[in-house]
C-alpha cells in the first residue's frame, strides 16, 4: 500500500437522492440542490477549456466538438419535460434543436462528416442560464408525491441530472482527447501526486481464489436510487470457482505486453481488434505520450506527467483483450476478461454503496482526485479497485435482462447498445458520480471507444458469448411474432390457439400430425397438446430458426413497428401461455416446400395448412400430394382467405375466384371438387377471425374459412 499518496476530498461530495421519504417539500429542496451542483459541476469542468479552439474542434472524429455537449446537457431537460408534457413552451428552438442528438457510438470507420454553425459560447452560457432558471421554478412547483416513480415528473429531473453527470464524464474523457496546450489545469480538479517513479517500485499483480457460486444480476424494481432502464429485471449466473486478479493492471504490468511487441502481433487480437489497430495503427495505451523505449509520459485531463507506473493503464476492450491472450500463452493459463457475473461476483466483496457510504471506499465520486491513483491505494476485500479509479472492461456485450423494458421518454437510451458490439464497463472511475457511482450501474461503450477505462483479468473458464443483437429486427418475423405469441388485437383471440381448439373439436387427439406452413410455430406447439408427435414445416428457414430457437429458449425478443421509425421492444414467451418442455419435445421443426415436400414426411393422422394454400406456386398440387402422406381416415384442416394474389400465385393456378365458362367458382366449392374423390367434408365450414399487427395503429383483419375433410379408406 502507497501511503506516500494523500488523501484528500476537493469537493463536497454529493449523493445521488433516495427516492423515497417522507416529506416532500424536503425532497423538493434535496433534488434542488443535486441538479444545482451537477449544473455547477458540469460547467466548471469547461472551464479547463483554455481555447476557442478547445470549444470549436472535435476532439475526435466520432463525437461533436465540446460546444455541442455544454447545451447538449441543458437542452436535454426542456427537450424530456417537454416530451412528457410536463411543459408547454420551448426556451429557444433553435438550440434545443442544433444540440439535441449526440453523435455516440459509431464505428471507427464510420466518421462523421456533419458541420455545423454551432452558437457562440455566450450565447450558450446565456441559455443555459435560463434554463437553470427554469429547472429549479420547476422542480419547486411541479407535483411530488412520494416515492418517486418512472412516471413523475421528478423522474424526468433525475434523467436530467444522471444524463449530465454522464456527460460530465464522457466530456472529460474529450478533454483528455484535445491537444494539451488548448486546455489549462483547474486548482479545484486535482491531480494524485505521483510517487512511484520507477517500474521496480510498482507493486507485483497477484491471482486471489474466488469461490464463484449463484449471481443475481439487476437492480430490483424496488430499489430506491435512479436507474437507466437497462439496470431493471433479472438474470441468475451460476459461476464455477475462478481466479481474479488482486490489482487493476497497471502501466507497468501492462508496458511487459507493449515490449513483447503485442501490438505488432495479429495473432494475440481478435479479428475486430487486429481491424482497429491497423485502422488506427496504435502501438502504445492511446494516453501514453512518447516511445515505449525513451521517457514515457501520461496524458492526463488536463495535464501530461512522468508516467505513474503504479497507476491502471487506460486501454479500450480490444486492447485489454489481446493482452489477456497474450497473458494466457504467457502463463499457460485461460487468462480472459471477466464477464458481468464474474465483476459483479467480486463488488459483493464491498459491502457499501452510494448513497450509504460516508465516505468513498475508493477513487470514485470525485471524493478524492480528479486523476487516477495508484492500483494498491484502495482495499477493498481480499482486491484493491473493485469499484473507481478507472473503469473495468468486461467480456459482456450489454443487453436486456429479463423483464427489461423501455422507459419511453428517453426510449434510444440502451437499445441501440443492445447489438452485440457495445461490452460493459463496470465499477466506475474517478468522476463517476451519481448514478455512475452505483453498483448496479451498467454503462457500455463500443469496444474501441476510449474511456477512463482499463481492466482486471480472470482465469475463468467461463466463455461469454458474443452476442448478436438479440432482437429480432426484421419486421415480417416480427410481425409473425406478435401474431402467434402476441397479445390479442381488436378483441379477436390469437388465431393459432382457436384455430387448433377448433381442430380439437372434431378431433380430440391424434397421433402424428403435419403443421405445412408452421411459419414461428404456435400452431404446432398448440397441436402438441393434442397429438403425439408434430411436424412444424415451414418453406422461411428464417421462421424456422426462429421457431428452434423459441422452443429452446422459451423466449425471443422482436422489435415491432410501431410508427414510422419507431419500434418496439417485444419478448415472446412460451411458459406463460402454458406450452412447457412436454409440448416442446413432441414438436419437431425443419424446412421443406410445400411444393416438393421430401418423402420422409408421411403417415400422418393430421394435416393442418393454416392460411397456406393462398401463398403456393401451385395450391392444387400440394393438395393431392398431400393427400398421400395421410393415413387412411386421417384429416386435413385447412384454413384460407382465399386471397389469390397474382404475384404468388399464377392466375391459371388459382383454386376459385375466377369465372370457369362463363360461370362464377368461388374457392369453397372448388376444394369441394378437387377433394372430392379423397375426401369427405367432416363438418361445415367455419369462420375464423385474423388479425395482423402492422403498426400500433394498422391492423389487417381478415376471415379465414376452415375446412376439415377426413380421407377416405382405400
Ligand atoms: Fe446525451
Amino acid at each position: 500500500m502507497n501511503l506516500e499518496c494523500s488523501v484528500t476530498p476537493f469537493t463536497p461530495p454529493t449523493r445521488t437522492p433516495w427516492l423515497q421519504g417522507e416529506d416532500s417539500q424536503r425532497k423538493r429542496r434535496e433534488l434542488l440542490t443535486y441538479f444545482q451542483q451537477t449544473y455547477d459541476l458540469y460547467e466548471s469542468l469547461f472551464e479547463a477549456l483554455a481555447v476557442d479552439d478547445a470549444w470549436f474542434n472535435k476532439a475526435i472524429p466520432l463525437r461533436h466538438p465540446l460546444i455541442f455537449y455544454f447545451g447538449h446537457t441543458a437542452a436535454f431537460f426542456i427537450n424530456k419535460l417537454l416530451a412528457g408534457g410536463w411543459i408547454d413552451a420551448r426556451l429557444d428552438a433553435r438550440i434545443e434543436a442544433m444540440v439535441a442528438i449526440g453523435v455516440d457510438e459509431m464505428s471507427w470507420d464510420d466518421l462523421d462528416e456533419s458541420h455545423y454553425p454551432w452558437p457562440s459560447v455566450a450565447e450558450l452560457r446565456q441559455y443555459r442560464a435560463r434554463v437553470r432558471e427554469r429547472v429549479s421554478d420547476f422542480i419547486q412547483t411541479m407535483p411530488l408525491t412520494l416515492p418517486i416513480d418512472w412516471h413523475s415528473p421528478a423522474w424526468v429531473i433525475l434523467m436530467g441530472i444522471e444524463h449530465e453527470r454522464i456527460h460530465l464524464e464522457t466530456s472529460s474523457v474529450l478533454i483528455r482527447q484535445l491537444p494539451l496546450q488548448w486546455v489549462r489545469s483547474l486548482p479545484q480538479w486535482p491531480v494524485c501526486p505521483l510517487a512511484r517513479h520507477q517500474l521496480a517500485q510498482v507493486p507485483a499483480n497477484s491471482l486471489v481464489d474466488v469461490a464463484g457460486g449463484l449471481v443475481r444480476l439487476g437492480k430490483p424494481q424496488s430499489d430506491a436510487t435512479y436507474a437507466w432502464d437497462n439496470e431493471y429485471g433479472q438474470r441468475e449466473v451460476h459461476l464455477a470457482p475462478f481466479q481474479a486478479s488482486r490489482m487493476l493492471v497497471s502501466n507497468a504490468e501492462f508496458l511487459a505486453f507493449v515490449q513483447a511487441g503485442g501490438y505488432l502481433e495479429p495473432r494475440w487480437w481478435s479479428e475486430e481488434g487486429w481491424g482497429w489497430r491497423q485502422f488506427s495503427q496504435a502501438q502504445q495505451p492511446t494516453f501514453w505520450v512518447g516511445e515505449p523505449e525513451g521517457e514515457l509520459r501520461l496524458r492526463l485531463m488536463c495535464d501530461e506527467v512522468p508516467m505513474p507506473w503504479d497507476w491502471p493503464v487506460e486501454v479500450n476492450q480490444l486492447e485489454a483483450d489481446a493482452f489477456c491472450r497474450w497473458k494466457a500463452v504467457q502463463t499457460g493459463l485461460s487468462v480472459q476478461l471477466p464477464c458481468e457475473a464474474e465483476w459483479s461476483c467480486l463488488r459483493q466483496q464491498v459491502a457499501v454503496d452510494q448513497p450509504n457510504w460516508p465516505v468513498a471506499p475508493g477513487n470514485i465520486n470525485l471524493e478524492y482526485w480528479a486523476s487516477s491513483c495508484p492500483v494498491d491505494q484502495f482495499a477493498q476485500g481480499d482486491f484493491f479497485d473493485l469499484l473507481g479509479n478507472v473503469w473495468q472492461w468486461s467480456s459482456s456485450p450489454i443487453d436486456g435482462y429479463d423483464g427489461f423494458s423501455i422507459h419511453s421518454l428517453y426510449d434510444d437510451f440502451s437499445t441501440p447498445t443492445f447489438d452485440g458490439k457495445h461490452n460493459l464497463i463496470k465499477g466506475g472511475s474517478w468522476i463517476s458520480t451519481g448514478n455512475l457511482a452505483l453498483q448496479h450501474s451498467r454503462y457500455a461503450f463500443r469496444r474501441h471507444f476510449f474511456q477512463h477505462a482499463g481492466f482486471r483479468y480472470v482465469v475463468s473458464g467461463h466463455r461469454e458469448t458474443d452476442s448478436v443483437n438479440p432482437y429480432e429486427m426484421d419486421p415480417r418475423v416480427a410481425q409473425a411474432l406478435d401474431a402467434h405469441y402476441g397479445p390479442d388485437h381488436l378483441g379477436v383471440a390469437n388465431f393459432g390457439q382457436a384455430l387448433v381448439a377448433r381442430v380439437a373439436s372434431l378431433v380430440p387427439t391424434a397421433g402424428k400430425a403435419l403443421d405445412m406452413g408452421c411459419s414461428v410455430g404456435r400452431t404446432s406447439l398448440e397441436l402438441a397438446r393434442h397429438c403425439r408427435e408434430v411436424d412444424g414445416v415451414d418453406f422461411s428457414a428464417r421462421f424456422i430458426d426462429v421457431a428452434l430457437t423459441l422452443a429452446r429458449q422459451d423466449r425471443f425478443r422482436y422489435a415491432l413497428p410501431s410508427e414510422g421509425d419507431l419500434l418496439e421492444y417485444c419478448e415472446a414467451r412460451l411458459s406463460p401461455l402454458g406450452i412447457g418442455a412436454e409440448q416442446v419435445a413432441r414438436v419437431h421443426f425443419s424446412q421443406g416446400d410445400a411444393c416438393n415436400l421430401k418423402p420422409k414426411y408421411q403417415g400422418y393422422d393430421l394435416i393442418l395448412a393454416a392460411n397456406l394454400i393462398e401463398q403456393l406456386r401451385d395450391p392444387k398440387r400440394f393438395l393431392l400430394d398431400v393427400a398421400h402422406r395421410l393415413n387412411a381416415g386421417g384429416i386435413l384442416v385447412l384454413s384460407s382467405t382465399y386471397l389469390w394474389q397474382e404475384a404468388l400465385t399464377p392466375k391459371e393456378n388459382w383454386l376459385g375466384g375466377i369465372r370457369e365458362n362463363g360461370e362464377a367458382l368461388a374457392s369453397y366449392p372448388a376444394l369441394q371438387r378437387l377433394l372430392a374423390p379423397a375426401f369427405e367434408e367432416l363438418a361445415e365450414p367455419q369462420e375464423l377471425p385474423l388479425v395482423i399487427r402492422q403498426t400500433a395503429r394498422h391492423y389487417q383483419h381478415a376471415l379465414a374459412q376452415v375446412t376439415v375433410w377426413r380421407k377416405r379408406a382405400e
